[in-house]
């Protein structure tokens, strides 16, 4: 019987359904925690026939993902497909070099040349760390003025990473129709070749993240949205992954690719079974 093996951090709502959808389909399941975790240079520690990376940590995660790829052990996602979409700097990269549609991006590491970026992207515009997520850090400047202030307390903290200036052009999503007021954007959920799933991502903030309060409502999947997320996830080298996407004049853009995603809010909406489909996934990725 195929063993899956969930290494992750906090049994958050999406582990906990990950499990129950291993126990619905008879799939023999450990769940690992991070934080108990040893790892050797030789196999034996990750006795499994494929594990599924769940850390909330994403350095946790990436070095579990280098041992799996090191052990013949395939994992859910490949350390290489987690590390395109870890770092967004390589996943414009990636989606660029695709011909994927994506934001206008520049990266500058220092506060005079990222002002000077800004001047080309034009106002407003987007500043972020190029790692992270839940829109920690993401900052709209709709100035000159503003980008210098953000950029001045981003100069001071310690991670150099952080100086890694991730700057965007600002882009004006399109709203539902009749809701002027609201700001959308849309979360496809890609699972190997299946675009299993889309919602919406209404907000009054142009932020829409549905960990910071954005509603979740159920998108179509019609095949060109199909086709622009699996040409977006072969992009990072495909697996299970969540592809945020923007609707603009000139179509959809897809800005982030994340791989370990939340779907805790999706599945009742859009009334698909993410995990199940994740753990059919696993099963299937599974050493023979
Ligand atoms: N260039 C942009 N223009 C307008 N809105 C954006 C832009 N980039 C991101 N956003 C919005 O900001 C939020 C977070 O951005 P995202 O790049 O997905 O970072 P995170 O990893 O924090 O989720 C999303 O809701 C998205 O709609
Ligand atoms: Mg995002």
């Amino acid at each position: 019987m195929t063993h899956i093996g969930m290494v992750y951090s906090r049994g958050r709502v999406e582990e906990k359904m990950l499990q129950e959808a291993a126990q619905r389909q008879g799939v023999q399941f450990t769940a690992v925690q991070d934080d108990t975790l040893i790892l050797d240079l030789d196999p034996g520690a990750l006795p499994f026939d494929a594990v599924l990376e769940r850390s909330v940590s994403t350095t946790r995660g990436l070095y579990v993902l280098k041992f799996c790829g090191a052990h013949g052990i395939p994992a859910i996602n490949r350390h290489a497909v987690a590390a395109a979409c870890a770092d967004k700097t390589e996943t414009s990269l990636k989606l660029r070099r695709a011909g994927v549609p994506t934001p206008r991006t520049k990266v500058a590491f220092e506060q005079e040349s990222a002002l000077a970026a800004l001047d080309q992207l034009g106002y407003p515009a987007v500043i972020k760390p190029t790692t992270g997520s839940w829109a920690r850090m993401v900052a709209r400047v709709d100035s000159r003025r503003e980008a210098e202030q953000i950029l001045e307390h981003r100069s001071e903290l310690p991670n150099p990473v952080q100086q890694v200036y991730y700057l965007q052009e600002y882009v004006n999503k399109l709203g539902a129709a009749g809701e002027p007021t609201l700001h959308r954007d849309l979360r496809a959920f890609v699972v190997g070749d299946e675009t299993i799933a889309a919602i919406w991502r209404n907000s009054p903030h142009w932020i829409t993240n549905t960990a910071r309060g954005g509603k979740a409502s159920v998108c179509p999947v019609t095949p060109e949205l199909h086709d622009l997320c699996q040409r977006a996830a072969a992009a990072v080298g495909g697996g299970v992954l969540a592809l945020d996407l923007m609707e603009t004049s000139a179509g959809l853009v897809c800005h982030e690719i994340n791989h370990t995603m939340e779907f805790r809010n999706s599945v009742a909406p859009t009334g698909v079974d993410i995990p199940g489909k994740i753990i059919e996934y696993c099963v299937r990725q599974a050493k023979a």
